[in-house]
């Protein structure tokens, strides 16, 4: 099974998950694509769900197969989201901000009843940290920003290079316009202290350490797709 087989193994285990009338939260990525095509075909098939996306990709790809979307200020309260990681341990807390869409996957996330991960096994680590953290800056004064992130993650014992994400020859700006820092710290063993660390500093908007929000992940391998569930 080759990793994009994987994706949609997971994503047909998700499947399962959604209930007709369900308002949904549809996450961003390669993995939640899959997601929106299955979805797709269940709502032409008669199921009847909202979603909400997570990023205006993701909004493109709903709106091509059809599937109907509501803003979050319309329908501010979910019963489930369904997103990707880039990381996940085993107690469900993720990296996630690979596509760039970290703040508006984490406001969503933070409205939904449930949270569901789908990942192929590559995703899921003992310790997080070697996808680099992605962190959301406000554009104003973000060298000054990087500085405090540095300091930072040194009380933590954490260092290693923090880059600008590029998009080609410009500066990545993510859907609500701000820059990206991804932080290759290597290992983060303390999740929740680095999380508490970084949302001190005023120009960090949102970094994609996601601490308590999945309650359940399926993760997908060769020999199938198992679930795992949140211990606390
Ligand atoms: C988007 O900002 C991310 O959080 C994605 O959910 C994450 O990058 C997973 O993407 P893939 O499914 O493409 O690996």
């Amino acid at each position: 099974m080759d990793a994009r087989e994987m994706k949609v193994k997971a994503a047909e285990a998700a499947l399962a998950h959604v209930e007709d009338g369900m308002r949904l939260g549809i996450g961003t990525g390669s993995t939640a694509e899959e997601f929106v095509r299955l979805l797709a075909e269940k709502v032409h098939g008669g199921l009847r769900i909202q979603g909400v996306p997570t990023s205006e990709r993701t909004a493109r790809l709903c709106v091509e197969l059809g599937v109907p979307l509501k803003s979050l200020d319309e329908m501010p309260e979910l019963d489930l989201t369904v997103d990707g990681a880039d990381e996940l341990d085993a107690n469900l807390t993720l990296i996630k901000g690979g596509g760039g869409a970290l703040l508006r996957e984490k406001i969503v996330a933070s409205t939904s009843a449930r949270v569901l991960v789908i990942a192929d096994e590559s995703k899921l680590v003992t310790t997080l940290g070697a996808f680099p953290l992605p962190i959301e800056v406000n554009p104003f004064g973000h060298k000054a920003t990087c500085i405090a992130i540095e300091k930072a993650a040194s009380r933590l014992g954490l260092s290693g290079a923090l880059t600008l994400r590029q998009s080609g020859e410009d500066v990545f700006m993510t859907d609500g316009g701000h820059y990206i820092f991804d932080a290759s710290f290597g290992r983060i063993p303390d999740a929740e202290a680095l999380s508490g660390e970084l949302n001190s500093i005023p120009g960090v908007v949102e970094h994609g350490l996601f601490i308590h929000m999945a309650s359940l992940a399926i993760i997908a391998g060769e020999a199938g797709a198992r679930t795992l569930r949140r211990n606390n």
